[in-house]
């Protein structure tokens, strides 16, 4: 168990399982989860200026412009909730947003302690991203195989009518990975030649793919 506030970045491809893995990593150890994409439905859900901006972005599989994403993250970081250290799922995007958040943790005296990086080739992605089934209402996410719901269109946590996502049509997500692969993947770089780099393999169950992670986590802390 990591036993001090601990800022932990989950990098990967659209679809990897980020979110599905940071929410049982912030579980275990104690950490706020921070997924951006979810901030941002939110906003969409109710209906805020900055969601009705971001809509536009996300529709399309393009970038949420780093100056919108960044207002959301310097409010919530400086939030109480935030600070026993948090998962960050989906943040940072680019090389901008990997600096903000170094320089947002300087100020709080904490710095990125680790990040792992999901490893999940193509052909398993579309697959992911076709059976994927969220809950707008508490934001579970399952897998019409891979992590089916007890009661087919219905989410076991709270009742709530499963959806699929606006952009998991075929060619948005061909989209996402285009632009994952264009702004995304040079942070692997970055944070590799920091040194503080871990990548894990995504393939396999989602108990298996959290073991890894865990170990990995807990490898570094030791
Ligand atoms: P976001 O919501 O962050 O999307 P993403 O990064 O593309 O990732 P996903 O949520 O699609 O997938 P995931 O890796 O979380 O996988 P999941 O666990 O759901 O962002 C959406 C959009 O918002 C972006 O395109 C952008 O426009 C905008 N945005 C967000 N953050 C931004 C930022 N920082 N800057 C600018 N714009 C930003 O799993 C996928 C499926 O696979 C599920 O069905 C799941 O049940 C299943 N699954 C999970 N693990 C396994 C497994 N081991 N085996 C089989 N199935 C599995």
């Amino acid at each position: 168990m990591v036993t001090r506030a601990c800022d932990i970045v989950l990098l990967g491809p659209p679809g990897a399982g980020k979110g599905t893995q940071a929410k049982r990593l912030a579980a275990a150890f104690e950490l706020l989860h921070v997924s951006t994409g979810d901030l941002l439905r939110d906003e969409i859900g109710r209906g805020t200026a900055l969601g009705a901006e971001a809509r536009e972005y996300m529709a399309k599989g393009e970038l949420v412009p780093d100056a919108l994403v960044g207002k959301m993250l310097m409010g919530l970081l400086h939030g109480q909730a935030a600070a026993g250290g948090c998962v960050y799922d989906g943040y940072p995007r680019t090389t901008a947003q990997a600096e903000l958040l170094d320089n947002l943790l300087a100020e709080l005296g904490r710095r990125v302690d680790a990040v792992l990086y999901l490893a999940v080739p193509d052909e398993a992605i579309i697959g992911r991203m076709a059976g994927r089934r969220s809950c707008p209402a508490c934001g579970a996410v399952y897998h019409v195989t891979a992590n089916p719901p007890a009661a087919e269109g219905s989410c076991d946590a709270c009742g709530g009518r499963l959806v699929q996502r606006e952009d998991d049509r075929e060619e948005v997500v061909l989209e996402r990975l285009r632009v994952y692969r264009r702004h995304t993947e040079p942070l692997l770089e970055l944070y590799r030649r920091r040194g503080n780099l871990q990548e894990v393999d995504g393939l396999g169950g989602v108990d298996e793919v959290f073991g890894r992670l865990r170990g990995a986590l807990e490898a570094r802390h030791r």
